[in-house]
């Protein structure tokens, strides 16, 4: 008898678990195909970038880190990448442009101080924006 209950509470913990993970409260963002890879491949050179800035951190080597926070600042954001951008809805494009800040930001902080410290606060002041758009925002192909 006991075991039966404890598998109905197992069970209904489950579904509950299931219903929350299929729930997704995230805004969708209209985007055509050239959009929607723009995008991705936005984020996964962030990722690359993140990845150089924590190595040269951890090396205490603030060039590559500069430099890695560099190429995901403002600067990449010409041309088509730029055009593209501009036919996003506002206020998206508003806080991918302030983490773009926050990397250029990161980049000559890095350069002209050197402090370990100081960039890892700013990293995770931009990380957490990540976070931020991440749980509000998903594409959504038109
Ligand atoms: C302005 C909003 C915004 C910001 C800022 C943002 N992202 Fe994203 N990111 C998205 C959206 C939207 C997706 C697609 C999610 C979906 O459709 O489910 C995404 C997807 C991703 C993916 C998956 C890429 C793929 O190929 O599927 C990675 C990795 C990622 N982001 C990393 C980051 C990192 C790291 C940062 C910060 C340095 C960041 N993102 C900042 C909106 C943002």
């Amino acid at each position: 008898m006991l075991s039966r209950y404890i598998m109905v509470v197992a069970c209904s913990a489950a579904l509950v678990t299931a219903s929350a993970v299929a729930e997704d409260r995230r805004a969708p963002i209209e985007v055509d195909p050239a959009q929607q890879e723009m995008i991705l491949e936005e984020m996964r050179d962030y990722v690359v970038a993140l990845q150089k800035i924590t190595s040269g951190l951890a090396n205490l080597d603030f060039d590559p880190v500069a430099e890695a926070a560099a190429s995901m600042g403002r600067g990449r954001m010409t041309g088509e990448r730029r055009q593209m951008a501009m036919a996003l809805p506002e206020h998206f494009r508003m806080m991918g442009m302030s983490v773009h800040d926050d990397f250029d930001a990161i980049a000559r902080d890095a350069e002209a101080l050197g402090d370990e410290s100081h960039t890892l606060e700013q990293l995770s002041a931009a990380l957490a924006k990540c976070a931020g758009c991440h749980s509000a925002f998903r594409l959504e192909l038109k």
